[in-house]
Order: C-alpha cells, then structure tokens, then sequence
C-alpha cells in the first residue's frame, strides 16, 4: 500500500472514531442514556488518542481528545459579546407576576398571551460560539458585554457539542446557556476537598464558576460540570419564530435542555408551574433559584423590547429564600475521615423549609473569620436544596456584647495531638486547613470505620457510631480489618450487648465477608474515589491486584479519572500501611466476588411518573408496568403536567402530541430499556 493511500485510511478511520466518540458522549452527557459500556467507549478513545498523537498533523480542535483538557494558560484573555447579555428583573411574589402579565399585555396589546417558563438555574451564565457547526469560542457573562474567554476549558465539559448534529450549519450560531453543578457531584467535590484538607466551596454556584474560571483546563476536566443550553442570540435568523421553538431547535442540534420547560397560556398558568417547581425544587438533581418566564413568541418580544438593561418581555420569580435565624450556641470543632478539623455551628433548633436544621458547617476558620461569627451570635441560617445547611452571615445589630470569638484549637480536640496547618491544594480559593497528624487518631479511625461500614460500602448492618465508639475507646479495633477478628467475647462486654445483637452483629459482619469490589473499593476511602470512581474503577480493571498495580497513566486513561485523582489513588495503594489493610482483610476472609453478584433492585427511578403510549417491541405493557414499579416508579394511563416521562413506542397516540405540548420528556423504547436497565 502507498504512503498516500494508508494515510488516506488512518485519517478516515480518525473520522469514523470521532464520530462514534461524539455519538456515545451525547448519548451519556445529554441524553443521559449509554448505549456502550465504559470500557467499550474507552478503547474507542484510547485507539484515536494513539492514532493521533503519531498523526499530530491530523488533529482538530474538534476532536473529542481536546476535552481532556490542554495546557495551564496564565490568564483569560476578554471576549466580546457581540450582542450583550442581558439580566433579567424579578418578580418575588405572584403579585409581581400578575403585574408583569398586566404590563406584557398592555404593551402588547393583545390578551392571549403565551409564556415559555423554564427553571432559573443557579449556576453561571455562558456563551458558545458555533462557526460552520463547530465549536470555536466560548466564554462567561462577565458584566453582559465582556466576559472571560474559557474556551479551552468549556471543551471539556461532555455535554457540550464540539460539533452540531446538523448537515446544513448555519455560518454563525451563538448559544446561551447555564453551566451548572450537580448536588451530589458537588457534596463528592467537597467530600474529596474536606479529605485533601483543602477549603471548601460554599455552593454548587461557586463551585461552578471556581471549576470554569481554572487557568489550568485538566482541573476543569475533572470535575462534573453540566452545561443547560437555554437561547440562541438572533434566533429568528435561523428561522425561529419562538422561544419553545428555540428550545426545540438546541435540543436536536445536541445540547441539553431543561425537561422541566412549559409552555403555558395565560398568567394563571405561569403561577401555577412556579408553584409546582418550588415544590419539585428539592427533588431536582442540580440547584435552581426561580423560574424564568420568558413571552414565547419573539414577534410579541420584539415589540415589548428592552429597557435599560433587561427585556421588557421575560421576568424571574424567585423562590423564597429558605432562611431563617437562630442562636449560635457554640462552635465545636470536629475531626473527619481524613483528620482535618471542621468547626460545626451548633444552633437552637429551627424548622427551614420543613427541615429542623441544628447544625451548620462553618468550613474552616478562615470561613468564620471572614463572615465574623461568634458564639452566642444571632445568625443566619440557610438551606439551598439538598446542600447541607450554611451560616449566612451574623446579625450584629442583635449582639449584646457577650459573644465569643472562636479561635481554632491548637491540639486536636479528641486526642490530644499536634495540630498542624497546611495550605490548601493549588486549586481552590486558597486557604489554610488544620489537620490533626495522630494517624492513630481515634476520631479519623472511627470515621473510617463508620465509612466502612456504610450501607454502600461493606454494608455490616447494625455497626452504628455507638458502638464504632466502643470498639475504638477499648481497643479492639485498631484498624478496618480488626473488625473481622472480633469474638462473641469481645462484643459480650460491649455496653447495651446481650446474646441477641451480638450474635446479629457477628452475622452482619460475617456477611460482609461476601462483597463486591466496587463495594470494597468505596469503603477503604481511597481518597477522591466516590462510589462512581469506585464502579468505575472497579469495571475497568475487574480485579484489586490490577488496580493496585495500576500506574498514574492507565488509571488516567479511564473516563472520569483526572490527573489530581490518579496520583491520590496510586499513591494510596503504593502506601505501606494500606497494603497491610488490605493483605489483613483478605487473610481475615474477606472475600472480593470476582463474578458481581447482582446487587438488589435499587429504587432507581423512584418518584418517577411514567405513561405509555404505543406498542413496545421488547415487553408487554404490563411487564413494562412492572418494570417501573419494581424500581420505585408509578404508572399513570393519562399525560398531565404532573408526569415525568412518556414512553413512546410504535405508533404512538395523542397522548404524544400532549406531552409534546407540555414540555414533558418523551423517551423512545430504547431509551426507557437502558432506564430500567440501569442499576
Ligand atoms: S434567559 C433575557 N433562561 O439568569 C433573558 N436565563 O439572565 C436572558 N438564568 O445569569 C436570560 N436560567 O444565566 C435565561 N432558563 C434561563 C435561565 C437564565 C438561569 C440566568 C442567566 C443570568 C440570569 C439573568
């Protein structure tokens, strides 16, 4: 074969990998739906990373091996909206709304009007540039009219199309939209970031805009952003004639778009979906502060205009804020997994949004000092989603002069040791941490243990902190693999130990002995490995002796799995004091199942309203219903607002149309197989 001719294949076959690479990444980031496993979709790209790196020449920045981030820049140069970004006004109440729609149809002279109202994310606001169908700039709001160039680290982001799924690109598209942070992939940040001794964000927001504005985009790479697209700049030169259309438009172009989307008519209307998502609020999986209610058709907009700085025709109500106040009593220090010392507000109980909050985490002494918060302060309480409870600021105009300043302990509060200061990692708001260096520590050593045991790591039914707390204070249990040596004897003396719980206790325990390796790898708490670290890592390399003798590369060439995360994982099982553990787990019977039983039906879809229409090819409607059921979810038999998903299969009826109509998610039998199908 000539020269020319194998060229020709290496730049095809590149081609086709892209396009399959692209393909699995919409399906996993936007839709939400894999149709290959992990470990397919990592050969794919790891063939094209090879074929690449010996054809530099070949290399595109819309190549999906761009997303795993270039190199550290120095700063953001600006970019230029060319159409500013506006913000918009805000109702906080539905009398406000009312007069907003009174307003609307004044100016617009006309009665019947219709609103496309979508959830306020609480993240931050972005713009893409698309030029020829390929992604080329993209950068933050920055005051409207200039923002900060991120390009390089808005490439990693997954749900991102570098490319539109379209044959007939329009020259020039600018798409708007919100980058956010998920809950629980924040709680997982902040989870690592407490074990690393580095600060903490405050919330998913800030976490978002700390992970975009990173000079280097390897960090942005490893942490789970999301982008919501929710606008196109100039929408009608595409041919759009409104808002809900646009929506439409970006969701087949590839990117995602809220599901949570109604078209409503009339204002009674608006009020009541504003009401029913402060309602469905907590239950969402990322944070959103409001609902923007945006005049659907962009006819009506262009008449109704912009005033200074925001359009006549869109208006944000705004949830009200889940505060209240309280007494701080007193600020305990405590010690976590990893040793590092986090000052906990201890508060007079107060019920916020239906929750009785009593605690709140202050983060770290830096925290407190710069909100300025004492013992005995009247304070601010807030509770923003599943996030945990924060102070928000003290209310000095109620201090009597009898308040304390909290000044951090020099010796850890639970054994006594040295305390020592470390500067937070390079990349976070910077900051100082206190960690107590007693490796031993009895307080590290009972988190540990309690993690171990938690019902997703090795799941031993019955070890609550009560009795962690006795093992540690008489030494029996020195580290995890102790527990396995514990006798009838030794549980006998426990306070509160009788024939009964200690003969459950030791069957729990005996139990435990049968796990799984994703289950094992959780609960040691490698650090940075979450539960889906933990699967994943547990998928890609089937077996603890591979894993333990990965090196930093082959672990970084798993999804998922950045450069900070490898070097903590293989510096964690290169540790000879974790090797120990581990050695003496496997010699006290603790047996890894090399063929994963199936873990139990989890609850997966539960809460979840579903209806069917169509005739599914792989199941009868009734063992679809079944399917649902078994995993929390419920069945309805018409569309309404309330439901959360249709199931469309051949030949669907009207009820397509409806749900269409309500913005309601519609899921092709495919999709809803890989639904169920899913743990
Ligand atoms: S539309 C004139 N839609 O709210 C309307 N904004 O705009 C322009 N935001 O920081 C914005 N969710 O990022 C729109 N579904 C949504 C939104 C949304 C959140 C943010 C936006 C900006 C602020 C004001």
């Amino acid at each position: 074969m000539s020269k020319e001719s194998m060229k020709q294949d290496v730049e095809s076959r590149i081609k086709d990998l892209r396009k399959q690479i692209d393909y699995h990444n919409y399906r996993y980031y936007v839709l939400d739906s894999p149709e290959i496993s992990d470990f397919a979709y990592d050969q794919l790209m790891r063939e094209l990373m090879r074929l690449e790196a010996e054809n530099p020449e070949l290399v595109t920045p819309d190549s999906p091996s761009q997303r795993v981030g270039a190199a550290p820049a120095s700063s953001f140069p600006p970019m230029v909206h060319r159409v500013p970004l506006l913000s918009i006004d805000n109702a906080m109440d539905t009398e406000e709304l009312r007069a907003f729609h009174q307003r609307v149809v004044k100016l617009a002279e006309r009665e019947d009007i219709a609103y496309c109202c979508e959830p306020k994310f609480d993240g931050l606001a972005v713009e893409l540039v698309y030029e020829n169908g390929v992604f080329t700039r993209g950068g933050t709001r920055g005051d409207g009219y200039t923002g900060e160039d991120v390009t390089g680290n808005l490439r990693t982001i997954k749900s991102i199309p570098l490319r539109l799924i379209t044959n007939d690109p329009p020259g020039l598209l600018e798409v708007r939209g919100e980058v956010v942070f998920y809950k629980s992939a924040f709680a997982d940040l902040n989870r690592e970031r407490s074990e690393r001794g580095e600060p903490l964000f405050a919330n998913p927001r800030n976490a978002a805009a700390g992970s975009l504005r990173q000079l280097d985009p390897r960090i942005t790479a490893s942490r789970a952003l999301v982008f919501f697209s929710y606008g196109i700049v100039d929408a009608v030169s595409v041919g759009l004639g409104s808002q809900y259309e646009t929506l439409k438009r970006l969701s087949s172009l590839g990117f995602k778009v809220n599901p949570d989307v109604r078209l409503c008519r009339g204002i009674d209307e608006v009020i009541n979906f504003c009401l029913f998502m402060q309602e469905k609020r907590e239950s969402l999986p990322y944070e959103i502060d409001g609902v923007v209610i945006k005049v659907n058709e962009i006819d009506i907009q262009r008449v109704l205009g912009i005033k200074a700085r925001s359009p006549r025709w869109a208006v944000a109500y705004k949830f009200p804020p889940n505060q209240e106040t309280t007494t701080l009593r007193k600020i305990e220090v405590q010690v976590g997994r990893t040793g590092v010392l986090t000052p906990v507000a201890m508060l007079d109980p107060v019920k916020i949004g239906g929750v009785t909050v009593s605690r709140a985490t202050l983060h770290n002494a830096d925290e407190i000092k710069r909100k300025d918060v004492r013992e005995g302060d009247t304070v601010i309480v807030q509770r923003a989603g599943d996030v945990i409870p924060e102070i928000v600021a003290p209310v000095v105009s109620r201090r009597t002069g009898n308040e304390r300043e909290f000044v951090m302990p020099d010796t850890c509060p639970v054994c006594g040791s040295g305390v020592v200061r470390d500067s937070a990692g390079n990349n976070g708001a910077g900051g100082v941490m206190y960690r107590c260096v007693n490796m031993a520590c009895p307080a590290i050593l009972k988190e540990q243990i309690y993690h171990f045991a938690s019902k997703d790591a090795l799941d031993i039914d019955g070890l609550g902190r009560k009795i962690i707390q006795q093992l540690v204070d008489k030494g029996m249990v020195r580290d995890v693999s102790d527990l396995y040596a514990l006798t009838r004897d030794d549980l006998m003396q426990l306070e509160g130990f009788a024939e009964l719980s200690t003969s459950n206790l030791l069957k729990s325990i005996q139990k435990s002995k049968q796990t799984t390796l994703r289950r094992f790898l959780y609960g040691l708490g490698v650090p940075h490995t979450g539960q889906v670290a933990a699967r994943d890592l547990a998928d890609h390399f089937g077996s603890l002796e591979r894993i333990m003798e990965a090196d930093k590369e082959e672990l970084q060439a798993i999804r998922g799995i950045g450069k900070e995360m490898a070097q903590a994982i293989s510096g964690f099982f290169s540790n000879e004091r974790n090797r120990t553990i581990i050695r003496k787990l496997e010699q006290r019977g603790v047996k890894i199942l090399q063929q994963q039983p199936s873990e139990p039906e989890s609850a997966s879809l539960a809460g979840a309203k579903f209806c069917f229409t169509g005739t599914l090819k792989s199941m009868t409607r009734s063992e679809a219903k079944k399917a649902v059921e078994e995993r929390g979810g419920q069945v309805v038999s018409a569309v309404s607002s309330q439901l959360d998903f249709l199931v469309a299969g051949d030949d669907p009826g009207s009820k397509l149309d409806k749900a269409t109509s309500l913005g309601i998610r519609i899921l092709g039998e495919d999709e809803f197989m890989k639904m169920i199908k899913e743990e």
